[in-house]
């Protein structure tokens, strides 16, 4: 078994610059639009990738340009884009607006994502050998379902990054070995399984579902859970942050990268860290994410 293997969404990120997110029925100028290779499946391929693991993608995009850019995007990263299907719906979008301080609001059309299911016997055969499946849940909820089952049978390490948040199914949860999430996802997800949704504890609750839990704190960091063990809680590194998209999934694929090399896992929350620190450092979902060389060099400067 080796490497890792994403099941996931690939968009086009649309990013408008905002001094302010505007309220409901307001507008506001802004002053810039980009256009960014993005998505939570691809940020974190593009991720695990960068990091230095062998990296396949499981997706689907239109028969448009946008597909072939997400398509020549992910191999020029050395991405195994053979399981990347081509459909009659337009490729994924992702309307962003980034304000002043760095933080975000997203809307996604999810287009070809949606079809991302009906596994064929190839995609089935790549989860079965790589050391770890990782998703998150801009796909269909019941192909994350089956890779999942797919993965467990065959002892493949299952990371679900459960973004954005929505009820999972008890199937889903049995077969997830580790779970990823915000601090508002954590919430949404007590919440929906009659746990205490306080954020004091949340992480510990939820290992009454998954046996292994991170907590993502944005710019405190982040909280390690596990059964039978404190938690571990590492800081962020403190950095000027201009553009928060992706760091949740630059995380999520430097983490699956360390604990597929052999990280223990706290290491892997380290790796993981400093790899989100940098991508919000810089512009973009896909153009933010760093390569090993960078990850190594942040790692070596103390947290604060
Ligand atoms: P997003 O949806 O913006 O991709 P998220 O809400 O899923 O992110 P966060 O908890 O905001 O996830 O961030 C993920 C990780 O990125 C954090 O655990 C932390 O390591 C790093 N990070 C985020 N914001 C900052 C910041 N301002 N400074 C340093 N590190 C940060
Ligand atoms: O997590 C960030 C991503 O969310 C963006 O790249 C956007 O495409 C949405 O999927």
């Amino acid at each position: 078994m080796s490497g890792i293997v994403v099941v996931g969404s690939a968009n086009i990120d649309q990013v408008l610059r905002v001094e302010r997110i505007p309220s409901p029925g307001e507008t506001v100028l802004s002053h810039g639009l980009s256009t960014a290779l993005g998505g939570k499946g691809q940020n974190q391929a593009v991720a695990a990738a960068r990091a230095g693991v062998a990296t396949t993608f499981i997706g689907a995009v239109g028969a448009d340009g946008f597909g072939e850019m997400v398509r020549a995007g992910l191999s020029c990263d050395a991405i195994d884009v053979s399981h990347l299907k081509t459909t009659d719906k337009p490729t994924g979008t992702a309307l962003i607006a980034v304000d002043g301080t760095g933080e975000n609001t997203i809307i996604v059309e999810a287009g070809a994502n949606t079809d991302v299911a009906n596994l064929t016997n190839d995609d089935v055969a790549a989860i079965s050998s790589a050391s770890a499946l990782v998703m998150q849940l801009e796909i269909p909820r019941d192909t994350v379902t089956e890779a999942a089952r797919i993965a467990r049978a065959a002892g493949t390490q299952v990371i679900l990054n459960a973004a954005p948040i929505q009820v999972l199914p008890r199937e889903l949860l049995d077969n997830v070995d580790v779970l990823i999430v915000n601090e508002h996802e954590a919430a949404e997800l007590a919440r929906d399984n009659d746990l205490a949704p306080e954020l004091e504890g949340l992480g510990e609750r939820l290992l009454a579902l998954i046996p292994t839990v991170i907590v993502t704190l944005g710019s405190k960091g982040a909280s390690l859970h596990r059964e039978g063990s404190q938690p571990v809680m590492v800081p962020a590194h403190r950095v000027t942050a201009v553009d928060a998209t992706g760091a949740g999934d630059t995380f999520c694929g430097a983490f699956a990268a360390g604990l597929v090399e052999g990280m223990e896992a706290d290491d892997a929350l380290r790796f993981a860290g400093a790899a989100a620190s940098i991508s919000v450092e810089n512009h973009g979902a896909v153009p933010s994410i760093p390569y090993r060389e960078a990850i190594e060099t942040r790692l070596k400067e103390s947290v604060n």
